[in-house]
C-alpha cells in the first residue's frame, strides 16, 4: 500500500514537473508551431489586429504559415451592394500574407449567413439568380487570383439530418447552386483549391455520409471539388477522438484534401459560471489538441491541406460574443500568453 502510494506521488511529481517544463520552455515563442509540422498550420486573423495589437501580430507572424480571414472575405463585406465591391480590407490582408510568406485561404463564397441586404432582398427569376451567383463568384475569385490559394466555395449547405439546407441559394436556384458555384470558382481561378466546408462532420455520421455522397455524386459529373473542410468547433468531451480521426480517414479515402478549417476546443459547453479556466480542463484541452495534430500527421501528405485554428487568443474567440459565455477554446490566453495546449503542441510535435 505504502509503495503504491509512493509510486503515485512520484508519478504526480513527474507529470507536474513535465508540465512546468513544457510551460517554461514555450513561453518566449522562440519556436514556431508551423515549423513543427510538415503541413500548413494556420490561424484566422484580422488585419487591424495584426497591425494594431502587437502580441497578436507577433503570434500570427511567428507561429503560423497560413491565414484565413475571419469575416472580411464574406459576402456582406466584399459585396455590399449589387454593383459595388469593397476590397480594401481583404486586399490589405492579402498583401500582408504575400509579404510575410503566409498562404491565404478564402472564406467564404457561398453561405446562408453574413449576406448583404441586397442579396437577402433580391427579387428575380431563376435566370437572374444564376447571373447573380455567377457574377459574384467570378468577380471575387478573379480579383484574388494568384493571391488566394484556396476557397471555401460553399459553406454549411447541409442540415444535421443530411438534407440540403433550405438557404436563400437553394430556394432560388435549387440544389444546382452547389455544383455551379464550384464550376464558376474553377473558371475564375484554375489554380485555386476548392473546398466544401461544414461543421459536425466528425460528430454526426448521418450528415457526414450525406455530404460525402453528395460531393461524390457531383464529382462523378465532373464538378471540380478538391477538398473538404472539417470546421471542428468542438468540445473537450466530444466528439470522441476516434470519431475525429475516422472522419479524417473517411474524407481522404474518398480522395478529398482534408482541411481542419476552424479548429477550437470549448471547455464550457454548458455555459457555467467560469471566471477562469480550470487547470484540469486546460490539460484535457491540451491532450485533445495534440491528439488532433497527431492524427492529422498520420494521414497521407498528399491529402493534408492543413490545420487552421479559429482565433488567436481566447479573448478574440467568436464563442464568447456569440454565446455570451466565458470560454477558453484557443491556444493563447487573454493576455496572449501560451496556454497548456500550445505548450503541449510545441513540446510534442
Ligand atoms: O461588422 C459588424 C459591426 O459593424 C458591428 O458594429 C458589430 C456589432 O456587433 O458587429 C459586427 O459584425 C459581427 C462580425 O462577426 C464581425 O465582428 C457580427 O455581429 C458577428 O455575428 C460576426 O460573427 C462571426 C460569425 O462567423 C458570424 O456568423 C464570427 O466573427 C466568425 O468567427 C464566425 O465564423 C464562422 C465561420 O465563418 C463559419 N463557420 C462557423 C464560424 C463560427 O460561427
Amino acid at each position: 500500500m505504502k509503495s503504491l502510494l509512493s509510486i503515485g506521488v512520484i508519478g504526480f511529481l513527474l507529470v507536474s514537473s513535465c508540465q512546468k517544463e513544457e510551460l517554461s520552455s514555450c513561453g518566449n515563442l522562440n519556436k514556431s508551431l508551423a515549423d513543427k509540422v510538415e503541413f500548413y498550420c494556420g490561424t484566422v486573423a484580422d488585419l487591424s489586429q495584426i497591425v494594431n495589437n502587437q502580441p497578436y501580430g507577433q503570434i500570427v507572424n511567428s507561429q503560423f504559415n497560413s491565414v484565413t480571414a475571419e469575416n472580411s472575405m464574406k459576402s456582406a463585406y466584399l459585396h455590399p451592394n449589387q454593383n459595388t465591391y469593397y476590397w480594401t480590407e481583404a486586399d490589405e490582408l492579402a498583401d500582408y500574407c504575400a509579404s510575410h510568406s503566409k498562404r491565404l485561404h478564402g472564406h467564404t463564397l457561398i453561405w446562408h449567413k453574413q449576406l448583404p441586404d441586397w442579396i437577402l432582398n433580391y427579387q428575380g427569376s431563376t435566370a437572374d439568380w444564376e447571373k447573380l451567383l455567377k457574377e459574384h463568384i467570378l468577380e471575387i475569385v478573379s480579383h484574388f487570383k494568384g493571391k488566394v490559394a484556396s476557397w471555401d466555395v460553399v459553406n454549411e449547405a447541409f442540415n444535421e439530418d443530411g438534407t440540403l439546407r433550405n438557404s436563400i441559394w437553394k430556394e432560388n436556384l435549387g440544389a444546382s447552386y452547389i455544383e455551379k458555384a464550384f464550376i464558376y470558382a474553377r473558371e475564375a481561378d484554375p489554380n485555386a483549391k476548392l473546398f466544401y466546408n461544414d461543421y459536425s462532420l466528425a460528430i454526426n455520421p448521418v450528415k457526414r455520409s450525406a455530404v460525402l455522397n453528395y460531393l461524390n455524386h457531383l464529382r462523378a459529373k465532373g464538378t471540380p471539388i478538391d477538398g473538404i473542410g472539417m470546421q471542428m468547433h468542438i468540445f473537450n468531451g466530444f466528439p470522441e477522438n476516434i470519431e475525429i480521426s475516422n472522419t479524417m480517414d473517411e474524407i481522404w479515402k474518398n480522395d478529398y484534401l482534408v482541411h481542419i478549417s476552424e479548429l477550437d476546443i470549448s471547455i464550457n459547453p454548458q455555459s457555467q459560471q467560469m471566471l477562469s479556466a480550470p487547470d484540469k480542463e486546460l490539460r484535457r484541452q491540451a491532450e485533445k489538441y495534440l491528439y488532433i495534430f497527431k492524427a492529422y500527421e498520420r494521414i497521407p501528405a498528399r491529402y493534408q491541406f492543413g490545420i487552421t485554428i479559429w482565433g488567436v487568443s481566447d479573448n478574440d474567440s467568436w464563442i464568447r460574443y456569440t454565446y455570451n459565455r466565458n470560454d477558453f477554446p484557443l491556444l493563447f490566453d487573454d493576455n496572449y500568453l501560451p496556454k497548456p495546449a500550445y505548450c503541449k503542441l510545441i513540446s510534442n510535435l
